[in-house]
C-alpha cells in the first residue's frame, strides 16, 4: 500500500523503536475540497437541485461582464453570501481535514470554497490554497488595491455595503469588486504555482476529492497526481471512474472516518 511506508525494525533502542513507530507515515496527501464540504454547514453547493445556478444565472453574477453591466446585483449577492457564511461554522468535515494536515508530513488543501470554513477550523494558510479566491476579500476592479472586510470586523459593510453603496477604491475611485475568480478569468498565477510547486514535490501517497462535481479541467489534473484517489461525493462525478475508492456518503460523515484510517492505520484504506 502506497501510503504506508514500511518501517524497517533495525532501531537501536527501545525507545527509539517506539519513537519511530509512533511517527505519522501518511507522507504526501493533496485534498480536493468544493461546495458539498460547507454543505452541511448550511451553505448551498452550486450545482444540483437545492445549488444556486439552479434558480440564479451565472452569467449574471459571476463573471466580469455581469459585474460591469450591474454592480449593484452582483454585490447584493456576494452581501448575502458573505452574511451566510459568517452565521455558519465549519462542520466535522472541515475539522477532519484540519486534522489531517496537522498530521501529516507534506500536505496541502486546494479548495474551490471562498468561504473561511476551512481556514476557522484550524488549517493554516501555508497549507492551502484557496483556488477560486476569498470571498471576503474587497478588491479594486482596476488596480492593486485589496482589503480583508472580515477583518475589520465588518466595519466596511456596515458603513457601506448594507447601505447598498458599490464600495469605491481609496487608491483610484474604481469600484470595488469581490476578491473572487469568476467565469471567464485567470486563476491567479502564485496560487497555481503553490500548487505545481507541491506536485512536483513528489507524486501524493493519497489524493482525497471531497463536495466537488470536478467541473473544471485542472481539478481533474490534480486529482490523478496520487497513487490512490478517495473520491467523497454522493453522486458520481467525472472523477469517479479514476477513484480507487467512491465513498457514497455526505463529506462529513465520510470524511472523519477516512482520517481517522489514515492517521491509524494506512494500510487498511
Ligand atoms: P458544485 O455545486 O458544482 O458541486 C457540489 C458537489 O458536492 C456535487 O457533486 C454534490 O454531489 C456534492 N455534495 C453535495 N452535498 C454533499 C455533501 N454533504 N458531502 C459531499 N459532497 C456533497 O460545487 P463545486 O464542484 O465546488 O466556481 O463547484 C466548482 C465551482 O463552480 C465553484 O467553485 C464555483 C462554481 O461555479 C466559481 O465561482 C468560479
Amino acid at each position: 500500500m502506497a501510503i504506508l511506508t514500511v518501517l524497517a525494525k533495525r532501531s537501536v533502542s527501545p525507545d527509539l523503536e517506539i519513537a519511530v513507530s509512533s511517527r505519522f507515515w501518511v507522507v504526501r496527501v493533496l485534498v480536493l475540497t468544493g461546495a458539498g464540504v460547507s454543505a452541511e454547514s448550511g451553505i448551498p453547493t452550486f450545482r444540483g437541485k437545492d445549488g444556486y445556478w439552479r434558480n440564479l444565472d451565472p452569467a449574471k453574477l459571476a463573471t466580469p461582464e455581469a459585474f460591469a453591466r450591474d454592480p449593484q446585483l452582483v454585490w447584493d449577492w456576494y452581501r448575502e453570501r458573505r452574511q451566510r457564511i459568517r452565521n455558519a461554522r465549519p462542520n466535522a468535515a472541515h475539522d477532519a481535514v484540519a486534522r489531517l494536515a496537522q498530521r501529516t508530513d507534506e500536505f496541502l488543501l486546494v479548495t474551490q470554497n471562498v468561504d473561511d470554513l476551512h481556514a476557522r477550523a484550524g488549517i493554516s494558510a501555508q497549507r492551502m490554497v484557496r483556488i477560486h479566491g476569498d470571498i471576503f476579500v474587497t478588491r479594486c476592479s482596476r488596480c492593486e488595491f485589496e482589503r480583508h472586510d472580515y477583518e475589520h470586523e465588518h466595519e466596511h459593510e456596515d458603513e457601506h455595503e448594507n447601505e447598498g453603496v458599490i464600495p469605491r477604491c481609496p487608491e483610484c475611485d474604481a469600484f470595488m469588486r469581490p476578491g473572487v475568480v469568476w467565469f471567464g478569468e485567470q486563476l491567479s498565477r502564485n496560487e497555481l504555482e503553490r500548487v505545481e510547486d507541491f506536485l512536483d514535490g513528489g507524486a501524493c501517497d493519497v489524493v482525497i476529492v471531497a463536495g466537488t462535481t470536478a467541473t473544471f479541467g485542472y481539478i481533474i489534473d490534480w486529482a490523478l497526481r496520487g497513487s490512490e484517489l478517495i473520491e467523497v461525493n454522493p453522486e458520481e462525478t467525472p472523477l469517479s471512474r479514476f477513484a480507487t475508492q467512491q465513498v457514497r456518503e455526505p463529506a462529513a460523515i465520510a470524511l472523519p472516518r477516512i482520517v481517522d484510517q489514515l492517521i491509524a492505520s494506512p494500510s487498511k484504506l
